[in-house]
C-alpha cells in the first residue's frame, strides 16, 4: 500500500515509515524539518500548519504523490511547551483540519494519533471511558488533541470518513532521544543517570503508561492493514501498554540497566497541564 505519513520526521512516523518499508509498502513522509536518522524515504517539507487551497510541494510544485492512506502523526506534541505558547495547540488544529480536508477531497482513510491525555484531569483517577469528560481538559495539548477526534468524527459523520484513532500513552525507544529538540523523560534519565547527575521526579505517586515504540508501531500497522481490508473502521483505540510504572520506579529501573544507583530528587507535582 502507499502510505502518506505526516510527522514523518518524528519519533513514531520514523519508526512506522522504516517498518512499512521493510514490509514492501511505499511511504511518502510530510514534515516541516528534515528527518534527523535516515533518508530512506522521501519527505516533502511543508508546514502543515497554514494554509492549504491545494497540496502541492511548494508554490508551482508537483502535487503529492497518489497514496491510499494517510497516517497523521503530525503535531507539536510537548505538553508543557503548549502550556507556554497556547498558539502551538491551534496549530495542531489547523494542521489536522487541513490533513482531513486533503483526505476528504481525495477520499482516504486516516489513521489520527491522538492520546491518553484527552482524558484529562488525572487527580479524579478515571479508570472508566464513561467517566472521561472534555470539561476537566487539563491543557491546550490536550484541546488539541480533543478537537483533532471532534474534527475527525464530525468528518466521518458529514463526508463518510473512514478513519481509526489511536490514543498513545508515553511513547519511547528508537529515535526519542533527540533530547535538545524535544524533552523526553526516559532518554532524559538515561542520559543523567548514566552521567552520575540526579534526576528530577515531580510527583511521587506520579503513574505513566510507558509504551514501547515498536508495540506502537505494531499497533498503527495492524490498524492499517484492518482499516484497509474494511474489517476495522471508524474506531477509537487505547494503544498503551497496559501497566503502568511510577516514575520512581522508572529511574530505579534504569538505573540497574545501567548498574549506577540513581540520585532522585523527588518534588511535588506541580507542572500546570501535567
Ligand atoms: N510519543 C508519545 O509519547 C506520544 C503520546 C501520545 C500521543 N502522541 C502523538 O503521536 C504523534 C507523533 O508523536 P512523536 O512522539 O513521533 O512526536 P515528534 O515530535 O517526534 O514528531 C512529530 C513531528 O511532527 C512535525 N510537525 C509538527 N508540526 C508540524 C507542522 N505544522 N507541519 C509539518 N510537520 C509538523 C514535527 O516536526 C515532528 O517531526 C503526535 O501527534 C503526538 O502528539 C505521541
Amino acid at each position: 500500500m502507499r502510505v502518506l505519513i505526516t510527522g514523518s520526521s518524528g519519533q513514531i512516523g520514523t519508526n512506522l515509515a522504516l517498518r512499512l518499508l521493510a514490509e514492501g509498502h511505499t511511504v511518502f513522509g510530510v514534515d516541516r524539518r528534515v528527518n534527523p536518522w535516515t533518508d530512506r524515504f522521501p519527505t516533502l517539507l511543508q508546514d502543515l500548519a497554514a494554509a492549504h487551497r491545494e497540496f502541492r510541494s511548494g508554490i508551482g510544485g508537483a502535487p503529492y504523490p497518489p497514496c491510499d492512506v494517510v497516517v497523521h502523526l503530525a503535531a507539536n506534541a510537548k505538553v508543557h511547551e503548549l502550556v507556554e505558547h497556547p498558539h502551538r495547540a491551534l496549530e495542531n488544529i489547523n494542521l489536522t483540519f487541513n490533513v482531513l480536508e486533503y483526505c476528504r477531497m481525495n477520499g482516504l482513510p486516516i489513521i489520527f494519533s491522538s492520546s491518553r491525555e484527552v482524558y484529562g484531569d488525572i487527580h479524579r483517577y478515571i479508570t472508566e471511558e464513561r467517566n472521561a469528560d472534555f470539561s476537566f481538559t487539563e491543557s491546550p495539548y490536550s484541546a488539541s488533541k480533543i478537537s483533532g477526534e471532534a474534527l475527525i468524527y464530525s468528518y466521518a459523520r458529514c463526508y463518510g470518513l473512514r478513519y481509526l484513532i489511536f490514543r498513545f500513552s508515553n511513547v519511547y525507544g528508537r529515535y526519542d532521544n533527540d533530547i535538545e529538540r524535544m524533552e523526553r523523560v526516559i532518554p532524559l534519565f538515561i542520559r543523567k543517570i548514566a552521567g552520575g547527575e540526579p534526576v528530577t521526579v515531580f510527583g511521587r505517586e506520579k503513574v505513566l503508561d510507558f509504551t514501547y515504540v515498536d508495540d506502537c508501531v505494531e499497533g498503527i500497522v495492524r490498524g492499517l492493514d484492518r482499516l484497509m481490508l474494511g474489517s476495522v473502521e471508524n474506531r477509537t483505540i487505547n494503544l498503551a501498554y497496559g501497566q503502568g510504572n511510577s516514575l520512581v520506579q522508572m529511574a530505579e529501573l534504569i538505573g540497574d540497566a545501567l548498574h549506577v544507583a540513581p540520585q532522585i530528587i523527588v518534588e511535588p507535582a506541580k507542572r500546570p497541564g501535567e
